[in-house]
């Protein structure tokens, strides 16, 4: 592995989840999230109704990691017709699929870095597109769903979920409910602490930024929202996700 320090957020979260692929770790705790299936399929349902994933329909998720999330909306799609275009780096989509084998050809992997090898899509468009717990590792996150919507279908939307907002983190723990909730959890927490090291600064994801990818989305014309998580969801009341819809032709 290259040992020069990474020279911006981008290459310093690639390689983190390059270099996990290559250890024993939980594949839910990989993506940041505590270990156990209830919460994976917990979110899973999430997005499913956010998302509207209705049979037949073409899906793209980028990030998409090597954990149960992405297998559950591989065996999803395939129950319904859907095809499912999974967007990660090479080592990641390698360990998906010695994770889970049987997932070899319910999905097209497509190898990259994205938007560097956007090109790997070609001309496509896609009804759905997940980008789930991978926004707030892009230094510049707005650019990056301008790129993104340009994949989109007339009539398709986009869920770009899971985003630490770290206003509305704030906001929790200046809260008792909030004070109470953080001591629970630093108490039962099972995530270790995998370690990013990038000496740089790290871009945080806030009000303003969320906002403003609001305004900017409107005035092109797309509809844009910001959604709430499910309580039952691991960080619901730190994070929250985006719709974001192209109207049909
Ligand atoms: C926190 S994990 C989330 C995985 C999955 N979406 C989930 O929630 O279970 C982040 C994933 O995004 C991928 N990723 C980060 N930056 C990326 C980029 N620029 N292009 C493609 N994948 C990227 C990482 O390789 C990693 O697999």
């Amino acid at each position: 592995m290259d040992n020069t320090p990474p020279h911006s957020w981008e290459d310093a979260s690639i390689r983190h989840f390059a270099m996990l692929t290559m250890l024993e770790i939980d594949p839910s705790n990989m993506a940041g999230r505590p270990s156990g299936n209830d919460s994976e399929k917990a979110v899973f349902a999430d997005i499913v109704s956010k998302l509207n994933l209705i049979p037949g329909c073409s899906i793209l998720d980028v990030g998409s990691g090597c954990g149960p999330l992405t297998e559950l909306l591989c065996n999803y799609a395939e129950h319904r017709e859907m095809s499912l275009t999974l967007f990660d780096q090479t080592v990641v989509n390698e360990r998906l699929v010695a994770n889970y084998p049987h997932l070899v050809n319910k999905a097209k992997f497509v190898n990259g870095v994205f938007p560097n090898d956007k090109i790997e899509l070609e001309t496509r468009k896609f009804d759905r597109i997940l980008l789930y717990g991978v926004l707030h590792y892009f230094s510049n996150p707005k650019s990056i769903l301008l790129d993104l919507i340009d994949f989109l279908n007339p009539g398709g939307s986009m869920l770009v979920g899971d985003l630490p907002n770290f206003d509305k983190k704030e906001r929790l723990l200046n809260s008792q409910f909030g004070k109470r909730l953080n001591s629970e959890f630093q108490q039962q927490n099972n995530l270790k602490d995998l370690g990013l090291e990038f000496n740089g600064e790290i871009p945080k994801i806030r009000d303003q930024l969320v906002l403003d990818i609001l305004e900017t989305l409107r005035s092109l014309n797309f509809n844009a929202y910001v959604l709430p998580q499910n309580n039952n969801l691991p960080f619901a009341f730190s994070r929250e996700d985006l719709l974001i819809e192209r109207l049909p032709d």
